[in-house]
């Protein structure tokens, strides 16, 4: 008998045509995402092609790296979508902030209010080179203020691969996943792509993101996905219409 493969599904069609994105980088010049708003109108443009009906924006707020406020975040946010509105771009999208989970937050979510993506659910990462030391302490604190943390990408934090069960022990301290979209078509890397395999077939994502920075990020949207676990995407990608506004 003929060996016989499957092929994969592309990104693109899993998304269904009505996707509300919760994570990335798109108002101008406020952080590591779209440089200008020629490049915002490119970005919000191929967002809608990609089937994409709505969007939370997240423009990252680490205090010693991308210095916003949430005032400066919500002005840049009426600016561009007056902007927009001009190009004739229709999707409908928010902002609420991509938050570094460190000592200057620690503090900060104790004293301002936070922008949320929906209620009280806040986006939270955390360095790619190490976990905070009191990563616990700040999730607690998170929780104690009123807020659910929707920790993001937890497959890109790769000194948590070879320790699985800090992954069990996140969930169990009532930290949410976001999968990276783009880590299913092997965008970061192959082992990425696996851990994310794992924490999907584990059924430990609950929600998703393009994290969509720069055109490069809206091409890999275009792919295929690498890894075996289209229907556990196809869910975690539904659930997401638990943010539409
Ligand atoms: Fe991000």
């Amino acid at each position: 008998m003929l060996a016989f493969f499957k092929s994969k599904p592309f990104l693109k069609d899993l998304l269904a045509g009505d996707y509300v994105d919760i994570h990335s980088h798109l108002l101008p010049g406020i952080d590591d995402g779209a440089k200008t708003i020629k490049k915002t109108v490119k970005l919000a443009k191929a967002f809608q092609e990609l089937g994409i009906s709505q969007f939370v924006t997240t423009p990252h707020i680490n205090h010693y790296v991308w210095n916003n406020s949430e005032q400066d975040i919500l002005e840049k946010l009426n600016e561009t979508q007056v902007l927009l509105k001009e190009e004739n771009i229709p999707i409908p999208f928010k902002a609420a902030a991509e938050y570094f989970m460190d000592d200057w937050f620690e503090n900060h979510l104790k004293t301002e209010k936070l922008l949320t993506l929906k209620d009280n659910y806040i986006l939270v990462e955390i360095s790619y080179l190490s976990a905070p030391f009191n990563l616990y302490k700040i999730i607690f604190d998170i929780q104690l203020a009123g807020y659910i943390p929707v920790l993001a990408h937890p497959e890109r934090y790769t000194y948590f691969h070879k320790n699985f069960t800090e992954y069990e022990k996140l969930k169990k301290s009532g930290c949410l996943f976001q999968l990276n979209l783009l880590a299913t078509v092997g965008y970061y890397g192959s082992e990425i792509a696996k851990t994310a395999e794992l924490l999907l077939k584990k059924g430990m994502y609950d929600f998703t993101g393009t994290d969509v920075h720069h055109s490069s990020h809206i091409e890999s949207m275009h792919q295929k996905i690498k890894i075996d676990a289209a229907s556990n995407l196809k869910e975690v990608i539904a659930n997401n219409q638990f943010f539409k506004f």
